[in-house]
């Protein structure tokens, strides 16, 4: 039997679950891949903490490093979370030649250039699927299967937590703030739910698709990001109306202008495959001119498919130590520019609260016209004294829009701007 000792650090959610399968499905999976997955040492920052799982005692420490350094590990899986010490942890391993297989998106869009070459330098693996999507597999997709492909566009909805709240608001009607409370209960969100909401953690899972997408690293910096926080049902309801689904989406293209990623909520057609996506599945649309769609979906959070995500990195890394070679990084990275977000051309749905007078359409549409912005469609309500404005703009450079919506927000007429969220759209 081929033995891999197997060195955790973090023992909660998802390393807790991973503690439990590697005990319980040990025979089915060495009788499938012929490996015997043993557990040596578990890191934890309070030992004392009742767990789900049992293991010998003995097994946990508080001394993350003296368990990287324990001989009797060959393989260490980084489930502990956060940049810090997670970050230092991981490259240490990597330096004194063990594999490693993390599911910390923040630390891969954060340190993934500098830790996949301490990788490549030591020959061994660095594996980090279940950062993305959880227990989707699309990062050995993205890598690998599709190396081949010229991927243009890659659009995700990456967080659980900002659609299970989404789909709440739009199919219950459920307040914005009792829909985070469930996610949170469900154990969707991230220990401070601000990540979630505000777009950081689906910019972290953004920057990791961009830059395996299009083979040149894309840091955090690179990824403009904006939540859900200011999504009102209103405009569910209207966008809907409209014929729109509003999502929280990664978008990583590759644009004349350069590679770029953002994060941002959008009105969607009903009709786009990532429109009907509910709940907490997370899913990723990859465009090509082969391949010309792809779609992988599935659940996006939660310690048992996310476990099954770091177990199959984890089998992964056991069979290249076991065959002894030089390992060769998945991916290499190239320079390449990145497109300033001001360039890309974006759609925009704009809520006007403005007064309802003559001439008052004319000034928004002179505005928006003295701004280059096309206006595509209009809706208007009036009740005398105020009316409702609904403009959908055609697509222009994102610095256009925004210098729009500034001078609209200007003109005495309009009262204020209730709601500006983009268009993703294929007509122009
Ligand atoms: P968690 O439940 O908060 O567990 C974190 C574990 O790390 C705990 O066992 C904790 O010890 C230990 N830990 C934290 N800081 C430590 C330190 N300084 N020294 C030693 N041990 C430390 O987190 P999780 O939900 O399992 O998430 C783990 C990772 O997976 C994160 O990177 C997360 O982003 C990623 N991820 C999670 C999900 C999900 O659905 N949960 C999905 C995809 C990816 P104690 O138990 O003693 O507190
Ligand atoms: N908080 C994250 C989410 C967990 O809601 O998707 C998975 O990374």
């Amino acid at each position: 039997m081929n033995t891999i000792g197997i060195g955790l650090l973090g023992a909660g959610t998802v390393g807790g679950t991973l503690i439990h399968r590697l005990v319980t499905e040990h025979a089915a999976i060495a009788a499938k891949t012929g490996l015997d997955l043993q557990v040596r040492r578990v890191a934890v920052r309070d030992p004392a903490k009742p767990r789900s799982f049992e293991i010998p005692e003995g097994m946990f420490t508080t001394d993350p490093m003296s368990m990287i350094e324990d001989p009797d590990v060959d393989l260490v899986v980084e489930v502990m979370g956060g940049q810090e010490p997670a970050g230092d942890l991981v490259l240490r391993a990597l330096e004194t030649g063990k594999p490693v297989v993390t599911a910390n998106k923040e630390l891969i869009a954060a340190r993934g250039d500098e830790l996949i070459a301490a990788a490549e330098k030591s020959g061994v693996a660095l594996l980090f699927e279940a950062a993305v999507g959880g227990g989707i597999p699309i990062i050995r997709p993205l890598s690998e299967t599709l190396a081949g492909e010229r991927i243009t566009r890659v659009m995700g909805i990456v967080n659980g937590t900002t659609n299970y709240i989404l789909t709440r608001m739009a199919e219950e009607g459920t307040a914005y703030a009792d829909a985070l409370g469930q996610a949170q209960d469900l154990g969707y969100a991230e220990p401070d739910p601000t990540a979630d909401v505000e777009g950081a953690d689906a910019a972290a899972k953004a920057a990791i698709l961009a830059s395996l997408a299009f083979g040149t690293w894309v840091g955090l910096d690179h990824v403009p990001h904006s939540g859900i926080s200011q999504v009102t049902a209103t405009d569910i309801r209207y966008a809907r109306d409209l014929g729109y689904t509003i999502k929280l989406l990664g978008i990583a293209e590759d644009t004349p202008q350069g590679v770029s990623a953002r994060v941002h909520p959008v009105l969607l057609p009903h009709d786009h495959p990532l429109s009907s996506i509910r709940g907490a599945t997370n899913a990723i649309f990859i465009e090509g001119p082969a391949i010309d769609t792809l779609l992988f979906a599935g659940p996006g959070a939660g310690g048992d498919p996310t476990a099954t995500a770091v177990l199959g990195d984890v089998i992964d890394a056991a069979r290249e130590i076991l065959a002894g070679a030089q390992v060769a990084p998945r991916i290499r990275f190239a320079p390449s520019s990145l497109a300033d977000f001001g360039a890309i051309p974006t759609k925009w749905y704009v809520r006007l609260e403005v007064e309802d007078r003559p001439g008052v359409l004319a000034q928004i549409a002179a505005a928006f016209g003295e701004a280059s912005v096309s206006i595509k469609s209009v809706w208007q309500e009036g009740t005398d004294d105020e009316a409702t404005l609904l403009i959908v703009t055609h697509r222009a450079p994102e610095a256009d829009q925004e210098n729009a919506l500034r001078t609209v927000g200007n003109l005495d007429c309009v009262n204020a701007v209730a709601a500006a969220i983009r268009v993703e759209s294929e007509e122009a």
